[in-house]
């Protein structure tokens, strides 16, 4: 079985990069499934944002468009509609916040003869307020069949020791949040796949998809709290995403990165 991942969508040509080419990547690299990032399709801009999180007319035309599965992170309670969002059925929140957040954190659905199950969670990195998540997934009842974990959080070795802890237990542990990919691809020994930061797809053109000029104002010590909220970045669009290629017993056969061609150079 293979199983496409997309990392975080970023703004509406995130999202419209998705929907056009998901179909033709589901058909290039034969993905039975695809599982998507959605946590920052909200954000527009430049000025004023609305804000991260994700609408539900954005998760209707992604699950429209070939995605069966929209995880997110700790803007999955931002924007206007996210309650709403997170009542939808395919779409989760790290399963390890706290019970009274909206939404879901795990999904067991039918995929070629399988059943596939998607685990989301987060560390106190990305969510103070949520719980161990180790815990959190050692404590869950899953059933037989392949289990794709997207952890969302900023540290490396915090993504990878909860992907060793897991190994074989998981078919993949595929880390979000950070925007920026890492570049390898490993395959734990027990058959988990690990990719610690999947990279976001969206715009290259700022800071993790979002205007640079608030970043720099950070970094030359203004205070947040005079800066207004950057909006999206420009620039060319990219697709983070890896693909997985898993064997009967749900091990990973083979994880890797793909990524759509684009037209252009980054130039200083
Ligand atoms: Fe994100
Ligand atoms: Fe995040």
């Amino acid at each position: 079985m293979k199983i496409l991942f997309i990392g975080d969508i970023v703004g509406q040509p995130g999202v419209d990069l998705v929907v056009a080419q998901v179909q033709a990547l589901r058909d290039r690299y034969g993905a039975d499934a695809v599982v998507a990032n959605g946590e920052n399709m909200n954000l527009s801009g430049p000025h004023p944002p609305t804000g991260f999180g994700m609408l539900p007319a954005q998760i209707e035309a992604l699950l429209g468009a070939g995605v069966d599965v929209i995880t997110s992170g700790n803007h999955a309670w931002d924007g206007p509609e996210c309650a709403e969002a997170l009542m939808h059925p395919r779409v989760l929140r790290p399963l390890n916040a706290p019970d009274r957040w909206y939404g879901r954190g795990v999904i067991s659905i039918p995929v070629a003869g399988q059943t596939v199950t998607v685990v989301n969670v987060a560390d106190e990195s990305a969510i103070p307020e949520v719980s161990p998540a180790y815990a959190a997934f050692a404590a869950l009842d899953l059933p037989a069949g392949p289990v794709i974990v997207d952890y969302h959080g900023d540290l490396v070795g915090r993504k990878f020791g909860f992907a060793f802890a897991v190994d074989g237990k998981a078919s993949a542990v595929l880390g979000t949040h950070t925007h920026e990919p890492t570049v390898q691809a490993h395959r734990l020994p027990q058959g988990t796949g690990f990719v610690a930061e999947v990279g976001m797809t969206g715009p290259l053109g700022g800071v993790l998809g979002s205007e640079p000029g608030y970043f720099a104002a950070l970094a030359r010590g203004h205070d947040q709290a005079d800066l207004p909220s950057a909006g999206l970045a420009d620039g060319p669009v990219v697709l983070g995403a890896v693909l997985l290629d898993l064997d009967d017993a749900g091990s990973a056969r083979e994880i890797r990165r793909i990524g759509v061609e684009h037209d252009y150079a980054m130039t200083i």
